[in-house]
This record gives C-alpha cells, sequence and structure tokens, in this order.
C-alpha cells in the first residue's frame, strides 16, 4: 500500500514538470492592451540603443553604400523614436523604455563582430550580417505590435507601426542588396 502511494506523488511531479509552465510574475500582463503596451516599452529600448548602436557601425564601415544605408536608417529610427512616443500618447500612456534583452544581445553580437573582423570587407560583411539580424528583429516586433493595435481597436497606432514595419523592411532588402553587389564585386576581382 505504501509503495502505491509513493509510486502516485512520483507520477504527479512528473506530470507537472512535463507540462512545463511557467509561474507569472505578480506584474505579469493579464490581458492583451498590457501585452502591447510591455512590449511598446521593449521596442522603444531598443529602437533608442539603435540611435547609438548604428552610429558606430557606419564608423566601421568601408563601402560608401553600406555607410549611406547605415546613415540614412538611422534617420529612420530616430523617427521611429518619436512614431513611438505617439502611439503611447494614443493609447494615453507615458513613453517609458524597458530594457530589451534580445535587441541588446543583437547589439552586442554586432560590436563583437566587428572586434573579431578586419576594417574592409569582411567587417562589412559581419556588420551587414549583424544589422540584417536586427532589421529582422523589429520586422517581427511591428509585424506584432501593428496587429496587436488593430485587435485592440488602436487604428492610429496600427497606421503609425505600419509605416515602421515598411521602413524595417525597407533597409532590411537594402542590406542584402548591398550584400549581393558586395560579394559580386569580390568574385569579379579574384578572377
Ligand atoms: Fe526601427
Ligand atoms: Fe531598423
Amino acid at each position: 500500500m505504501k509503495t502505491t502511494e509513493t509510486k502516485e506523488k512520483k507520477t504527479t511531479a512528473k506530470t507537472d514538470a512535463k507540462k512545463g509552465t511557467i509561474r507569472a510574475k505578480s506584474d505579469a500582463a493579464s490581458g492583451l492592451k498590457e501585452l502591447f503596451i510591455d512590449s511598446l516599452k521593449d521596442i522603444y529600448w531598443a529602437e533608442k540603443a539603435l540611435t547609438k548602436a548604428i552610429p558606430k557601425m557606419a564608423k566601421n564601415a568601408s563601402d560608401k553604400k553600406l555607410i549611406e544605408s547605415l546613415n540614412n536608417h538611422l534617420t529612420e529610427t530616430e523617427e521611429h523614436v518619436i512614431r513611438l512616443e505617439k502611439v503611447f500618447d494614443l493609447i494615453g500612456k507615458k513613453a517609458t523604455a524597458k530594457k530589451c534583452d534580445a535587441m541588446a544581445g543583437l547589439i552586442e553580437e554586432g560590436k563583437s563582430i566587428m572586434e573579431e573582423t578586419e576594417l574592409g570587407v569582411v567587417r562589412d560583411a559581419g556588420i551587414i550580417a549583424a544589422s540584417q539580424k536586427i532589421e529582422h528583429y523589429e520586422i517581427a516586433t511591428y509585424g506584432t505590435l501593428r496587429q496587436f493595435a488593430a485587435t485592440l481597436g488602436f487604428s492610429e497606432a496600427a497606421t503609425l507601426l505600419e509605416e515602421t514595419l515598411e521602413e524595417e523592411k525597407g533597409a532590411d532588402i537594402k542590406l542584402t542588396e548591398i550584400a549581393v553587389e558586395a560579394i559580386n564585386i569580390e568574385a569579379a576581382e579574384a578572377e
């Protein structure tokens, strides 16, 4: 009898562990609106961090088109910060930044790539790679935020988030073009 009880207890514990449910923090978001606001705070931090990170990448780039594209996207990124402030305003919340660990990691990775490469075409390739990871993260984030805004009935905010989303996509396409061109030039020179 005693053996059976022990066996049952073990089974219960195992099942719970299998579920892997994470216990929420006491201040966890209980609704979509809270999740939306929380995500806005994250990307607000990320965009502000990028206004400092992009100039460093531009300084370390050699290719003229890459430098130009990074500088253009810096101007757009500054606008993304302002747009987010407008979004906060539209939903009646104060613009607040909350550290985004994912973006902090991506920026850090970009820094490591620059430290690990010689100035020139290889560092440029590394900068493009790091920048595209950043753009893809932003594309995923703004796609979600736009949808959250639309679902919650914040149509004006959804439009603003859509504008930023399109600029992130544009920056990503531009980086791909530069990468392809640079690779082609390198290939031609090697012949
Ligand atoms: Fe951005
Ligand atoms: Fe971006």
